[in-house]
């Protein structure tokens, strides 16, 4: 059975690496039956906001520049303050998000958080990369998936001698398909139970300091009354 999302893949690539990991992202997605798939280069997102707030799926991704998620990148970031922060409008998405960098550590974990705060930022549902550590046995290998052990997301790593033809390695790329794929799944796992539990997909809770709650998704129990699963108020 499948069910019908849609993933967009936002992405800055500034020498030609990281756009094969927001490809092989994309791939992996298309790949999911009932999924459909844009990439958005960020430089142009602010063009076709309306592509990425009718997403169910947004994954982003970056090279690491200097320990962080890249100068364009961050640009495409503060740029969603204006319209989608305040008006919440990719509340209750879901999020992934990749980083690449020319070293195997290269505080690449660094630009996964930025990714992962950001999109809590936006209340969305961060997804993560849903694989064990790879290659920590001496039995394994550079071709496993992934080879450098992130879990946040997915991480590359793209030798900077090299082109994106060869750079970022085969394992890398399927390690994005994987994610690809993941994302667009638990995109239609979110999208069937809602509508079978008939709730809209954007509950946020838009405004600045102003968490008025407009659902009463926090409960207050009346003294001495309880509620259907046995609490009882303090
Ligand atoms: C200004 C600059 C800073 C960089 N800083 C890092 C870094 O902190 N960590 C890292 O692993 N690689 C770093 N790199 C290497 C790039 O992340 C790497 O070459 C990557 O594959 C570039 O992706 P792109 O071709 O999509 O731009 C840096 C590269 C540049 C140009």
């Amino acid at each position: 059975m499948s069910a019908p999302v849609k993933v967009v893949v936002v992405y800055h690539s500034g020498y030609g690496h990281t756009v094969k990991i927001a490809e092989a992202v994309a791939r992996g997605a298309a790949a999911t039956d009932g999924a459909t798939v844009e990439l958005v280069p960020a430089d142009e997102a602010p063009g076709r906001w309306d592509i990425l707030d009718d997403a169910d799926a947004i994954v982003m991704g970056a090279p690491t520049y200097m320990g962080s998620l890249s100068a364009p990148f961050k640009a495409f970031m503060d740029a969603t303050s204006n319209l989608q922060y305040v008006e919440k409008r990719w509340a209750g998405k879901i999020a992934a998000g990749f980083a690449n960098g020319a070293s195997r550590g290269g505080d690449k974990q660094n630009s996964l958080i930025q990714l992962m705060t950001f999109a809590a930022q936006h209340q969305m549902h961060w997804v993560n990369l849903g694989l064990n550590y790879g290659n920590n046995r001496s039995y394994t290998n550079e071709d496993i998936l992934n080879r450098d052990s992130y879990t946040l997301g997915m991480a590359g790593q793209a030798d900077m001698d090299q082109s994106g033809d060869v750079a970022p390695p085969y394992s890398d790329i399927r390690t994005a398909e994987f994610l690809g794929r993941r994302v667009a799944e638990v995109a239609q796992e979110l999208a069937v139970g809602r509508a079978w539990l008939g709730r809209p997909a954007n509950r946020g809770v838009a405004g600045g300091a102003d968490n008025q709650d407009p659902e009463r998704r926090g409960v207050v129990i009346p003294e001495g009354e309880t509620i259907p699963n046995g609490l009882v108020a303090a």
